[in-house]
């Protein structure tokens, strides 16, 4: 596949159908994640893959949980929350076949001294941002949906995605990734702003 296509084919895939996903594909996937630039060379990522069924039901409910809580935070009308809610415990929004969670570890330093903690944090995140969208990418070659889940970053649920990982607080998650075969399947969005609105040439 052309990289234009895997770029204008990617879209946000929320319902996935109930087949599995084959290892040498997550695999794959995970390889093209980590061909990403990565801040000083020093690779401080990992992807935690959950795909026994046990794991797989409690990131579910800790998704779900992080959504009904962004909903609420940013005061989302009632029946809004309630189409949420069938979405989720009805259609099954967001169950999938596997979820990728991306942590990285922040106890690798680039630079000395604490007043560049905060540099160091912020490029170990775009980092593992910039490898995600590869892994993304790469899924659509494959056939695959994904989608970035961030609200899985609310306190306390966090720590939750943390221990299913077997880590500890040296460990701070850049976002959860379920991954599946597309239920159905989806135009990519438009987007709101155009090209000349948001560029500058100097
Ligand atoms: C950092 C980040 C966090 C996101 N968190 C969530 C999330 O928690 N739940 C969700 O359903 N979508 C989440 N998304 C997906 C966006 O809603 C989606 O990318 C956006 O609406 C544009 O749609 P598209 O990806 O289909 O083009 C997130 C995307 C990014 C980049």
């Amino acid at each position: 596949m052309e990289l234009n296509e895997a770029i204008s084919k990617r879209v946000s895939v929320r319902y996935f159908d109930e087949r599995d996903v084959p290892g040498e594909a997550i695999r794959s996937m995970i390889e093209a994640a980590v061909r990403a630039p990565t801040a000083s060379g020093l690779e401080n990522w990992i992807f935690v893959v959950f795909t026994s069924e046990d794991s797989r039901e409690k990131i579910y409910r800790l998704i779900t949980r992080g959504m009904e809580e962004y909903y609420r935070a940013v005061n989302i009308p009632e029946e809004k929350m309630k189409k949420l809610q069938e979405r989720m415990y009805k259609e099954g929004m967001y169950k999938a076949p596997v979820y990728i969670a991306v942590f990285i570890d922040k106890r690798v330093r680039f630079l000395e001294g604490s007043e560049f903690d905060d540099l160091e944090f912020i490029w170990s995140v775009e980092s593992a941002a910039m490898a995600i969208q590869n892994l993304m990418l790469k899924a659509v070659e494959l056939g695959l949906g994904t989608v970035y889940i961030g609200v899985t970053n609310f306190r306390g649920i966090e720590e939750e995605v943390r221990k299913l990982a077997g880590l500890d607080e040296n460990y701070y998650l850049v976002g959860v990734i379920p991954v599946g075969y597309p239920r159905r399947e989806q135009k990519p969005h438009g987007r709101r702003r155009i090209l000349g609105e948001i560029t500058r040439f100097i």
